[in-house]
């Protein structure tokens, strides 16, 4: 995909955060937004404010996508409204950060059915459009929690590296057809992340969602397989090839318990 311009986006999670990010990013290149999220008021409010300061066409579907056929409404809705997504931005998510027997169930199955389930859906029911036009970009949202096991963040970190093995594999098969496929690594970004994760970051440095979403788009116009954003999160990664996975693990634990129960 040499340009976004003139093309037309799905966002999820476009609500809050990363995605709203995306949206005013992708809306200043010239892209037609298609932004879906649960919070019907916030996705209309930012309709409004893209379309009037930018010449983009913005259409709202609301979704949940904790209900399993949220995917097939969206892509159904659409497809009647004439449209076809010529880059998807697989971006809702959301993590918890406690002792893995201190959250319910429930709660890890709805974190693996958004940020696992539904991306995968989508990625399946776009790609045969994008295959057809034989261009087409996506880029799904992972984590720099993707690159090592971690403890006390252990299904929303493992979630994550689903997202970039996954996403890296699809890379693999349709990149010679034509499609860009990126997995976005952020570290800690300035969102509504942390509250709903309960995540001390206290002492961490933040990036702005801003930042993650034109590193994003940039690095799928350059056609990566994946971006770790930020310099100090990328000298990091280079740390699980250094270390044993036992030493990586033992590191990560240290880490991460003294922020869930310091
Ligand atoms: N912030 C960080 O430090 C960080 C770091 C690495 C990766 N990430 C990833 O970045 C992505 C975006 O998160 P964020 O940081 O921007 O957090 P955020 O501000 O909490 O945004 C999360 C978005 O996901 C949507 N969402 C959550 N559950 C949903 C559901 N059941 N159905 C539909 N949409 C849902 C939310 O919209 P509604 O509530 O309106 O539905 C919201 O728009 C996530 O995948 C997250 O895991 C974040």
């Amino acid at each position: 995909m040499k340009t976004v311009k003139n093309k037309t986006a799905l966002i999820t999670g476009a609500s809050s955060g990363i995605g709203e990010a995306f949206a005013y990013e992708l809306a200043k290149q010239g892209v037609n937004l298609i932004l879906t999220a649960r919070s019907e008021g916030k996705l209309n409010l930012l309709a409004n404010k893209i379309s009037s300061d930018y010449k983009v066409k913005v259409t709202v579907f609301t979704g949940d996508l904790l209900q399993k056929d949220t995917p097939f409404k969206l892509y159904d809705q659409i497809k009647q409204a004439g449209l076809s997504v010529d880059l998807l931005i697989n971006n809702a998510g959301f993590g918890k950060w406690a002792n893995f027997l201190d959250e319910s169930i429930q709660q890890y199955e709805d974190m693996i059915e958004v940020n696992i389930n539904a991306l995968v859906k989508l990625c399946h029911l776009v790609l045969p459009d994008m295959l057809k036009k034989g261009e087409g970009g996506i880029i799904n949202v992972a984590s720099t929690g993707a690159l090592q096991p971690c403890p006390y963040v252990a299904a929303y970190c493992a979630s994550k590296s689903f997202v970039l093995n996954f996403s890296e594999a699809l890379y693999g098969e349709y990149n010679k057809k034509g499609i860009a496929i990126t997995a976005l690594c952020p570290g800690n970004t300035t969102t509504g992340f942390q509250s709903i994760a309960k995540a001390n970051t206290n002492g961490m440095s933040a990036d702005t969602p801003e930042l993650v979403a034109k590193q994003g788009i940039n690095a799928l116009l350059k056609n990566r397989s994946f971006k770790i954003v930020g310099v100090m999160n990328y000298a990091q990664s280079f740390l699980p090839r250094f270390l044993t996975r036992k030493a990586m693990i033992n590191v990560v634990s240290g880490m991460m318990n003294g922020k869930v129960n310091g």
